[in-house]
C-alpha cells in the first residue's frame, strides 16, 4: 500500500492545501493529514477544530485520513511507516525552506520529500493571510470553503 504524509499547521486549512491534498490522494492509496501540534505557536482555532475541519473536508475521498502529531515528523513517518511527505509549493519564495526541510527529513530518516506546484490560483495563499483579511473583515469566501469561512466568521467576530 503506497502512503503519503501531508502535514502542516491547517490553521485553517485552505482551498490551496485541499488541492494538494485531493491531488495525493489522486497519486497514492492512503493519504495521512497529520496537524502539527505546536505549543510555542499561537494558533486561532484549537488542534481539535483544524482536525474537525479537515475531516469534514476530505471525507469525500475515502482514502485521506487525519491525525495529528508532536515533534518530528520524521519520527510520526517512521512509527506509521509511511515513507513519504507530500507537500505544495506556492512560489521560489518557498523552495529555500522546503529543500532545506527535505534535506534534513532525508538525511534523518531516509524519509523522501514529493514536492507538488500549487495551482497558480492558490499560488499567493496562506493561512495566515486569510487569518490577517478575515480579522479585518475582508472577504476570504473564495480562499476557503463555505464551512472553514463559516467559522472564520464567527471566531473573527467574537473575539
Ligand atoms: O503549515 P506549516 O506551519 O507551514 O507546516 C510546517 C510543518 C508542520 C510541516 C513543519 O514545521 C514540520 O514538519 N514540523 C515538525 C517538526 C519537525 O520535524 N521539524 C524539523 C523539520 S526538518
Amino acid at each position: 500500500m503506497r502512503r503519503a504524509l501531508c502535514p502542516g499547521s491547517f490553521d485553517p486549512v485552505t482551498n490551496g492545501h485541499l488541492d494538494i491534498i485531493g491531488r495525493a490522494a489522486a497519486l497514492y492509496d492512503e493519504v495521512v493529514v497529520a496537524v502539527f501540534v505546536n505549543q510555542s505557536k499561537s494558533s486561532m482555532f484549537t488542534v481539535d477544530e483544524r482536525r474537525e475541519m479537515l475531516q469534514d473536508e476530505t471525507r469525500h475521498y475515502g482514502n485521506v485520513a487525519i491525525d495529528t502529531f508532536e515533534g518530528l515528523v520524521v519520527d510520526y513517518c517512521r512509527a506509521h511507516e509511511i515513507p513519504v511527505i507530500v507537500k505544495g509549493l506556492r512560489a521560489v519564495s518557498d523552495f529555500d525552506y522546503e529543500l532545506q526541510m527535505a534535506q534534513m527529513n532525508r538525511g534523518l530518516a531516509g524519509i523522501d520529500t514529493l514536492f507538488m506546484p500549487t495551482n497558480p490560483e492558490y499560488s499567493f495563499l496562506a493561512s495566515s493571510l486569510v487569518k490577517e483579511i478575515a480579522k479585518w473583515g475582508g472577504d476570504v469566501s473564495s480562499l476557503v470553503p463555505p464551512d472553514v469561512f463559516t467559522r472564520l466568521k464567527e471566531r473573527t467576530s467574537a473575539g
